[in-house]
């Protein structure tokens, strides 16, 4: 098992890295190490979700960095400053429908950042030995990428880490950018590097602009439910621990130069999946399903909506012995009780620029 020293997570105020760095310091006895969380803290990132960590392990196992990743002095000076060993690489633009509306922060992030946190990994961990200058073993390079890399499925077969790339949305267009940076510098300077593709995540903390959160809440909030096109798009769900829990035995004990495909072998429409979450919230909130069905609203289709998404995950279970460790309809059971349960989070994280930026490209909804 590889031993972690001071890991730099990216991303870490975001939906999934806010999740990755709580399991990290409080439920993996494996791991004695230090977190280094950098974050620009765009309208995604919100330090506020780990402000119990900050609490407990701030300033000893716990360092928060407000910094962009394209910021490479910035960047440089973070490895410097905390002798990194492993990088777990979360930060990106995240929002298939953003990067529709505005391109441009996709490739800054996810293409650009990617490449200087790379590049900086890379001067950093080489090191000067008799013979030459050579690339240190101990370290490791993790990209967290999506399945949605591999482009759009019909009614059958799964994506295997062998299917060729076909992104169709500036999202994930900038993300199959930054997997094959990501393999270059492994092939061209030997960086020791593992990449994960992952199917959608859900849970607490996602920013509610994703489908399952914004669904919880608006019908809460009695609003309508916004379903693109004819609802039949088809996605694969995975709770964001179970996705975490991949990340952390892929840093561990994965292969160096390896993809690992990551998924629920949980596919479902978007519309049934709307109708499981109806049941939950009702049943929760005393509400009648009816009057919440009666909310579905069918608007304007994405442009280029990717029809499915399914993930063949055999590679992961097979070397790496992972498994979903809650069944959908427990995980949802749980998202929902949280997002019920944390109105002070979903105010704050609502507030400010998110608002006005949803009122200028939506008007509000
Ligand atoms: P998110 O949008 O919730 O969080 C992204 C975080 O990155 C935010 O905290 C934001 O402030 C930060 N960030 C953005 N730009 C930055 C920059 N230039 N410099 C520093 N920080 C910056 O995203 P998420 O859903 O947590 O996704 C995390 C990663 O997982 C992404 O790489 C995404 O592509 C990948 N992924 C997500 C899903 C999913 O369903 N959410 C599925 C598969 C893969
Ligand atoms: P999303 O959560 O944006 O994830 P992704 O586009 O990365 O898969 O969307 C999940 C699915 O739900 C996708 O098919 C688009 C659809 N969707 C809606 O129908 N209505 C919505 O308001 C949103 C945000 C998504």
């Amino acid at each position: 098992m590889r031993k972690l020293t001071n890991v730099l997570i990216t991303g870490g105020a975001g939906f999934i890295g806010c999740n990755f760095i709580h399991v990290l310091l409080t439920k993996t006895p494996d791991f004695a190490g230090r977190v280094i969380n950098i974050d620009a803290l765009t309208y995604a990132g919100n330090a506020g979700s780990l402000s119990d960590i900050d609490a407990k392990f701030g300033g000893s196992r716990y360092f928060f960095e407000r910094a962009d990743i394209t910021d490479r002095p910035a960047v440089e000076a973070i490895f410097k400053k905390y002798d990194i060993d492993t990088v777990i690489h979360f930060a990106a633009e995240s929002h298939v429908d953003r990067s529709i509306l505005g391109p441009e922060a996709f490739v800054k992030t996810n293409v650009l950042g990617t490449y200087t946190l790379l590049d900086v990994a890379r001067v950093a961990w080489t090191v000067q030995r008799e013979g030459g200058a050579r690339m240190r073993d101990d370290v490791l390079f993790h990209h967290v990428s999506t399945d949605e890399v591999y482009g759009s499925l019909g009614s059958e077969g799964y994506f295997t880490e062998t299917t060729q790339y076909d992104p169709r949305s500036p999202y994930s267009a900038s993300k199959a950018s930054s997997d094959h940076l990501a393999f270059a510098y492994h092939h061209t300077y030997g960086l020791p590097l593992t990449l994960s593709n992952c199917s959608n995540n859900y849970g607490p903390y996602q920013f509610p602009e994703k489908l399952i959160p914004l669904m919880i809440l608006n019908m809460v909030e009695g609003k309508p439910l916004p379903v693109y096109g004819d609802g039949k798009y088809i996605r694969d769900w995975v709770f964001v621990e179970d996705h975490n829990a991949a990340v952390w035995s892929i840093v561990t004990r994965g292969r160096s130069g390896e993809k690992y495909n990551i998924g629920g072998e949980n596919e479902w429409e978007n519309i049934a999946l709307l109708d499981k979450l109806i049941e939950i919230v009702a049943s929760r909130k005393k509400m009648d399903p009816e009057t919440i069905k009666a909310t579905i609203t069918h608007v304007k289709d994405r442009p280029g909506h990717d029809r499915r998404y399914a993930i063949d995950c055999s590679k992961l279970k097979r070397e790496l012995d992972w498994s979903r460790s809650v069944t959908f309809e427990l995980g949802l059971e749980l998202t929902v009780d949280w997002y019920l349960g944390n109105d002070q989070w979903v105010k704050s994280v609502r507030s400010g620029e998110y608002r006005n930026w949803v009122e200028k490209n939506y008007g509000s909804r």
